[in-house]
């Protein structure tokens, strides 16, 4: 099972333990953090997922689609290291992934 480091808006840092398969919005959204609104759930048309992932990951991280580059520009946060929570999807290949919750547009 994948491990996943989540930082909240407040900075403070979790790990939890994800199911393979999941998205990045699901298993934030399943530890119960409501600082991920997640909208959409996960249709890729709200950007209430926005995250910043750790620039270790950059590589690994699933590419960005078209729509989703057009959701980001919507935020005001955006910076290179953002993306959608809901359009990463967690592997063995990304076990310790570190994403920060973005700042609320
Ligand atoms: S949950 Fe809406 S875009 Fe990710």
């Amino acid at each position: 099972m994948p491990k996943l480091v989540i930082v909240n808006r407040a900075g403070d840092e979790t790990t939890v333990d994800a199911a393979a398969g999941l998205s990045v919005m699901e298993a934030i959204r399943d530890n119960g953090f409501d600082e991920m609104l997640a909208l959409c759930g996960g249709c890729c048309s709200c950007a209430t997922c926005h995250v910043h992932v750790d620039p270790a990951f950059a590589d690994k991280v699933e590419p960005m689609s078209e729509d989703e580059n057009d959701l980001l520009d919507s935020s005001d946060h955006r910076d290179e290291r953002s993306r959608l929570a809901c359009q990463i999807h967690l592997t063995a290949a990304l076990d310790g992934l570190k994403v920060t919750i973005a700042a609320e547009d």
